[in-house]
């Protein structure tokens, strides 16, 4: 695989609704980075999982994934707590998550030419695929104010969903993200942690980008 030199490369992980996608955008947007929210991939596996569910098996999912486009991932449709939830089912398997490693690993090392680096987040960004990322995060917030977002985001798109059952899909997502065997959501030593709970999203990005400032001073060639 071809590896981009002396490029910022950002890893984010966290449990859903925590706020890193909002973070991520607007980080990748300030150093010019090549953004990849990983959990559409699996969002999008889903979504074929269940559009085409008597052609969905292994050769299927590696046919659509190398055909697969970055703007294909910003379809709203893969938004809905029911894709989330399918997602979150199908991510357990080893298979799956072989198949969407390289893509992964290509876009994260490899971003074109016209970005200075790569941002990503996901569930085991900071330790499986991006192990080397020059800044790591742990982004959180409690459950409830995680499931108050998702449930404002899912009714903007009109999506017919109870601030109760979204409540309960962010449960049961956490509780297989975190215990699934295979690349399970976790805090690495070396991410910070940071708990969005009480922090506007200015708030969040400023607070991270003192970080990732303070990083590229002392990486100087970043
Ligand atoms: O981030 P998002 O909530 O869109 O992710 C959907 C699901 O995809 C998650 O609940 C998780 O199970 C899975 N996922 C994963 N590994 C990643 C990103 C997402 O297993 N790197």
């Amino acid at each position: 695989m071809i590896k981009r030199k002396n490029i910022l490369k950002i890893a984010i992980d966290s449990p859903a609704a925590a706020g890193a996608g909002t973070v991520a955008k607007a980080l990748s947007k300030h150093y010019n980075l090549f953004y990849l929210d990983t959990g559409k991939i699996y969002r999008f596996i889903a979504y074929l999982k269940l559009k085409f569910p008597k052609h969905f098996d292994q050769k299927f999912i590696k046919l659509k994934i190398k055909s697969l486009k970055v703007k294909d991932l910003s379809n709203k449709i893969l938004l809905s707590n029911k894709i989330g939830t399918e997602a979150s089912l199908i991510s357990r398997s080893k298979n799956v998550r072989k198949l969407v490693h390289d893509f992964q690993l290509n876009f994260a090392y490899n971003p074109p030419k016209r970005y200075s680096g790569s941002c990503l987040d996901g569930r085991d960004i900071t330790y499986k695929i991006v192990p080397d990322a020059d800044v790591k995060f742990y982004i959180t917030a409690n459950l409830k104010t995680r499931a108050l977002r998702r449930f404002k985001e899912l009714k903007k798109l009109k999506n017919k969903v109870t601030y109760r059952e979204v409540v309960k899909s962010i449960k049961k997502r956490d509780k297989s993200d975190f215990n699934r065997k295979i690349s399970p959501l976790k805090k690495t030593k070396d991410s910070l942690l940071i708990n969005t709970t009480n922090l506007t999203k200015r708030a969040c990005f400023l607070k991270l980008k003192k970080i990732i400032d303070k990083k590229k001073i002392i990486n100087g060639n970043l």
